[in-house]
C-alpha cells in the first residue's frame, strides 16, 4: 500500500468509527425509555402496593385489577408427609404428569410431558379437559397406578377464583389459551368430568393450585423461611403468606395459624392504567396483537412469552431508522414471533465483546454478515429489554417483601425466564436490595420442578391435616 493509500484508508476508518460512535449514541437515546431509575422502580413498588391492598379488600375487590386471591392452602409442608401422590401440571404449551413418592424429608418421582398442541389450545374447553385426562390415563397405564385412586394435585396456572381447597373457578385465560365455555366454571369439575367421560381411571382431586403456589410449597418443605413463590417463565405471578386479618374476603374459619396463601395475579398489574408512566410504544404494539389486548399489561412487560417480541419490535424499528444492519436485517426480524426469548439469553451469554451466539442467532434468523458493531448493538438492546424486564420484577418483590416486613424471607422461584437466562438473578439480587426497607433480608431459592412437586405437596398436606375433610 502506498503512503496515499494508507492515509485515505486510515481516514476512511476514522469517519467509520465516527458514524459507529454516533450510531450507537443514537441506540442509546433511542432505548432510553427502556432504562427505568430508582425513582421510577418506587414508584413502581408503591403502586403495586396500592393495588394489592385493592385486591385484598372487600370493597375494592371488583374492581381491583391484582385479585390477589386467597388459595385455601394455610398449612406449609413440614417435610413430613409421606405416601404416593399424582399431580398434573397444566399452564403452557406443555402439560405435565407426575407420580410423587413422598417420604419424610426425601421424594421419588416420575413424570412425562405432554404437548397441547395449539388447536387444543385455541379449541373448546371439553377438548382440553378430554386431553388433560386422556394423558393422564396413559401415564397411570403405564406407571400402574390405575388400580385404586390416588390423590392427585392440580396445578393450573391461570387466574382462578377459588372457593374452597377443591373448587377453582377460571377467571379469565391467559400466555395464549382460550378455550371456549372454560371462563366462569368449576376447572376440577371440568376435569371430573372429563375423566367419568373415560370410565378407565379413578382419581381423588385433593387439591388444586396456581403454579406459584406450588413453587412455594416446594421450596418450603425444605427451608422454613420461604414466603413467597414466584414465577418467571411463559407467564410471570407471585404468591405470598398473607395473615388472615389482612385478607378481608376471607371465608373460612379463623383456626391457627391464621394465614393464608394469596395468589395476587399481579401479571395483571397496570390493566387500569396505572403503568402507562412506563409503557413505551412497544409494549402498546404487543398487546394490541395479543390474544387478550388491554389484559395482562405487567406480563407483557417483562415474561418468556413476551421479552422475545418486545426485543424484536426494538430491533425491527432500529433496523427501519437505518441504525441498525445498516437499514436492511434479516427479513425474520419484520415477522412476528420470529425472535424468541430464548436467543435474548443466547446473546447475552457471550463474553463481552464476544460475539459467538450472536451471530448464531442472526445466522438463524437469516442474517450472516453481522458486524462486531451490529452485534454490540444488539446485544446493548437485548439487555435494555431483560434488564427492564428484571427491574421490573425485582420492584414486586420488594413491593412483597416490604409489604410482609418479615426479617428475613426466602422467595423461592421457578420458571424458564429466570433459570435460562444468564443475568436474571443477579440483576434481581441487586435492585431488590436497593428496593426493600432497611432491615430487611432475603434471598432467591431456584425452586427445582415447583409446580409439579408442589401440587403432590398441597395435596400430602391436606391428606396430613385431615384434608379430606377440608375438601
Ligand atoms: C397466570 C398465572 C400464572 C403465571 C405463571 C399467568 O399468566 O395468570 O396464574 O401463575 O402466568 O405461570
Amino acid at each position: 500500500m502506498t503512503g496515499k493509500c494508507r492515509i485515505w484508508r486510515s481516514m476512511f476508518m476514522r469517519w467509520l468509527c465516527r458514524i459507529g460512535r454516533a450510531k450507537q449514541r443514537l441506540i442509546e437515546e433511542r432505548c432510553a425509555e427502556l432504562i427505568l431509575s430508582d425513582e421510577q422502580l418506587r414508584e413502581v413498588c408503591q403502586r403495586l402496593l396500592v393495588e394489592i391492598n385493592r385486591g385484598l379488600n372487600k370493597d375494592t375487590n371488583k374492581e381491583a385489577t391484582v385479585k390477589c386471591f386467597p388459595t385455601y392452602v394455610r398449612e406449609l409442608p413440614n417435610g413430613e408427609e409421606c405416601g404416593k401422590f399424582l399431580a398434573l401440571d397444566l399452564g403452557g404449551t406443555n402439560f405435565r404428569v407426575l407420580l410423587i413418592d413422598l417420604g419424610p424429608h426425601v421424594f421419588h418421582m416420575e413424570s412425562k410431558i405432554f404437548a397441547v398442541p395449539q388447536s387444543v389450545m385455541l379449541g373448546p374447553g371439553t377438548g382440553l379437559f378430554d386431553h388433560i385426562a386422556e394423558c393422564l390415563a396413559t401415564f397411570m397405564h403405564e406407571n400402574q397406578v390405575d388400580v385404586s385412586p390416588l390423590p392427585l394435585g392440580f396445578t393450573f396456572s391461570f387466574p382462578c377464583s377459588q372457593e374452597g381447597l377443591t373448587k377453582a373457578r377460571l377467571a379469565t385465560w391467559t400466555k395464549g389459551f382460550k378455550c371456549s365455555g372454560v371462563e366462569g366454571e368449576d376447572v376440577v369439575k371440568l376435569l371430573q368430568e372429563a375423566i367419568a367421560r373415560r370410565g378407565d381411571i379413578k382419581i381423588d382431586v385433593m387439591a388444586v393450585l396456581n403454579d406459584t403456589t406450588g413453587t412455594l410449597m416446594a421450596c418450603a418443605w425444605k427451608n422454613p423461611a420461604c414466603r413467597i413463590g414466584l414465577i418467571l417463565g411463559t407467564g410471570i405471578n407471585a404468591c405470598y403468606v398473607e395473615r388472615l386479618e389482612n385478607v378481608q374476603l376471607w371465608d373460612g374459619d379463623h383456626d391457627d395459624p391464621k394465614q393464608v396463601v394469596i395468589n395476587t395475579e399481579l401479571g395483571a398489574f397496570g390493566d387500569n392504567g396505572t403503568l402507562e408512566f412506563i409503557r413505551t410504544e412497544y409494549d402498546r404494539t404487543i398487546d394490541q396483537h395479543s390474544l387478550n389486548p388491554g389484559r395482562q399489561l405487567f406480563e407483557k412487560m417483562i415474561s418468556g412469552m413476551y421479552m422475545g417480541e418486545v426485543t424484536r419490535l426494538v430491533l425491527a424499528q432500529l433496523t427501519r431508522e437505518g441504525l441498525l444492519f445498516d437499514g436492511m436485517g434479516p427479513e425474520t426480524l419484520f415477522e412476528p414471533g420470529q425472535f424468541f426469548t430464548k436467543y435474548v439469553s443466547e446473546i447475552e451469554s457471550d463474553k463481552k465483546g464476544e460475539y459467538t451466539c450472536c451471530r448464531q442467532v442472526l445466522e438463524e434468523l437469516g442474517y450472516d454478515d453481522a458486524s462486531d458493531e451490529d452485534c454490540a448493538n444488539v446485544r446493548f438492546i437485548c439487555e435494555a429489554v431483560s434488564r427492564r424486564a428484571a427491574h421490573i420484577a425485582a420492584a414486586a418483590v420488594a413491593c412483597l417483601l416490604n409489604k410482609m416486613g418479615q426479617k428475613h424471607v426466602t422467595v423461592a422461584v421457578d420458571g424458564s425466564l429466570y433459570r435460562f437466562h444468564p443475568h436474571f438473578h443477579d440483576l434481581m439480587v441487586e435492585k431488590i436490595r436497593q428496593l426493600i426497607n432497611p432491615g430487611l433480608t432475603f434471598d432467591l431459592m431456584l425452586s427445582e420442578d415447583g409446580s409439579g412437586r408442589g401440587a403432590a405437596l398441597v395435596a400430602a398436606v391436606a391428606v396430613r391435616i385431615g384434608g379430606l375433610a377440608a375438601r
